[in-house]
C-alpha cells in the first residue's frame, strides 16, 4: 500500500505511468478520506488531468470509457467501488452556474469528486480534500538542449492533502 510520502512528488514518464499513478492515488484518497472526497486537479491544458482519472476509474473496475467533460461539464460513473464524479470546468461561464446546474447536491453527497479547472469555480466549490498539481517535464533539457516537443515530455505530479 502506496503512503503519502510515497504519491507526494514524482515524475510520470508516460501516459501508462500516469494511469497507474492513479490507482495509487486512489488507495491513499480511500484510506485517508473514506468514501468520500473533493480532489482539485491543477495544471495546464494536455498536463494528464483527465489520464490520472482514467487510472483511477480503471482500479474501481470500471471497464468503459472515460471521456473528458470538457463540453458537459460532468461525467458521472457508478463503480461497484462506489461513485465518481468528474467535473472539467474549463467552459464554465460563472461559479454560479455549478448551482443552476443542480452540482451542488452532489458535493453534498458521498463519492469522489474530481475537479479539473477548480478555479472557474472558485467561491462556489467547497474546499478540497487533496490537491493534485500535474506539469510537463523535460528530463533531457540542458542549456544547450532546448526542451523536447511537448509530444516527448514526460509529467510531473504532485499531491497535497488537506
Ligand atoms: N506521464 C505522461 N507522459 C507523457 N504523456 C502523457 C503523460 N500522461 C498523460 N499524457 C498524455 O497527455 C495528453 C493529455 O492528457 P489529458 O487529456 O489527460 O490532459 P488534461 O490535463 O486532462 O487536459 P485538459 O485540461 O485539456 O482536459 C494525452 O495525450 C496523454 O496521453
Ligand atoms: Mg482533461
Amino acid at each position: 500500500m502506496p503512503s503519502v510520502d510515497d504519491i507526494s512528488n514524482r515524475i510520470l514518464v508516460d501516459e501508462k505511468a500516469t494511469v497507474a499513478f492513479g490507482g495509487e492515488l486512489h488507495d491513499v484518497i480511500r484510506r485517508l478520506c473514506g468514501e468520500s472526497a473533493v480532489v482539485y486537479l491543477h495544471g495546464d491544458l494536455g498536463a494528464g488531468k483527465t489520464t490520472l482519472v482514467r487510472g483511477i476509474l480503471r482500479l474501481m473496475n470500471h471497464s468503459g470509457a472515460v471521456k473528458s467533460p470538457t463540453y458537459t461539464l460532468l461525467e458521472p460513473y457508478q463503480t461497484d467501488k462506489g461513485d465518481v464524479f468528474h467535473f472539467d470546468l474549463y467552459r464554465l461561464k460563472s461559479p454560479e452556474e455549478l448551482e443552476f446546474l443542480g452540482f451542488d447536491e452532489i458535493f453534498e453527497g458521498p463519492g469522489f469528486k474530481f475537479v479539473e479547472w477548480p478555479a472557474q469555480g472558485a467561491g462556489w466549490l467547497p474546499p478540497a480534500n487533496v490537491e493534485v498539481s500535474l506539469s510537463l517535464y523535460a528530463p533531457n533539457q540542458t542549456d544547450e538542449e532546448p526542451a523536447d516537443s511537448v509530444a516527448q515530455m514526460q509529467r510531473k505530479v504532485s499531491v497535497r492533502f488537506a
